[in-house]
């Protein structure tokens, strides 16, 4: 699936100024972006736009070509099955950690929940966290269990807001290395939202960085 931003403009309810500028910009197949710039430049409101859960306030949100917010709500509920954002802070519901991977996946009616879950813990290293409640998290662990919920439903875009905030070394690799895996042997469109591009250890095709809302540089392929 291909997200793409024309012309849009943010603003949140009773802000005087717009969170985002003017933003003009395409996630599609096989892309990795990498989205970056310092706190408050508008990371996670540009993301919750591509992902569908914000309305821009001026602009337009097509998905493969389509005008979202201009469908109707039946539409839109499938077109958002296929998206995945995940939040820098996730929350995990009640229920052990495969509780919480197995939901997406119930609920989208997908057979063979349990194993596809396990799969995913698995490949994120987590498996042995299976049984464990949120409470028993430490918040780079949380993370990895967000991050395994948002791919056992194996979106077609996946949005991910500082996934790597809490991450040591180790666990900052082995999710790159998944991430990658996704992205090229899937074609999943991923895009990284960091505050601290350095940090940011997956190949990317395409960097936006943010200033102040707007869009202050693009670097990748085709880019120059
Ligand atoms: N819920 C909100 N209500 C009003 N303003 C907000 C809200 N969330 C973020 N903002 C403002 O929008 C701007 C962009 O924030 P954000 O997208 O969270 O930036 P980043 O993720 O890059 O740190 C900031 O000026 C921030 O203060
Ligand atoms: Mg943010």
């Amino acid at each position: 699936m291909r997200i793409a931003l024309q012309n849009v403009w943010f603003r949140y309810p009773g802000s005087s100024s717009f969170a985002l500028r003017s933003i003009d910009l395409e996630v599609e197949e096989g892309e990795v972006v990498a989205i970056v710039g310092p706190n408050g430049s508008g990371k996670t409101t540009l993301l919750k736009v591509l992902a569908t859960l914000y309305a821009p306030s001026v602009g337009r949100v097509l998905a493969d070509g389509t005008d979202f917010w201009s469908l109707s709500e039946d539409e839109r509920t499938s077109l958002r099955r296929r998206l995945v954002y995940v939040h820098e802070k996730p929350t995990l519901f009640r229920g052990t950690v495969l509780d919480n991977v197995m939901l997406g996946l119930r609920l989208r009616r997908v057979g063979d929940a349990e194993k596809r879950a396990m799969d995913v813990l698995e490949a994120l290293g987590i498996a042995k966290l299976a049984s464990r409640g949120r409470r028993e998290l430490s918040a780079g662990q949380a993370q990895l269990v967000a991050l395994a919920r948002a791919i056992a439903v194996e979106p077609e875009v996946l949005l991910l807001d500082e996934p790597f905030a809490y991450l040591d070394e180790a666990n900052r690799s082995r999710v790159a290395e998944v991430l990658t895996e996704l992205n090229s042997e899937r074609g999943v469109a991923i895009a990284i939202a960091s505050h601290v591009y350095i940090e940011n250890p997956v190949e990317v095709t395409k960097t936006v960085k943010l200033f102040d809302g707007a869009v202050a540089e693009v670097r990748g392929v085709g880019c120059g």
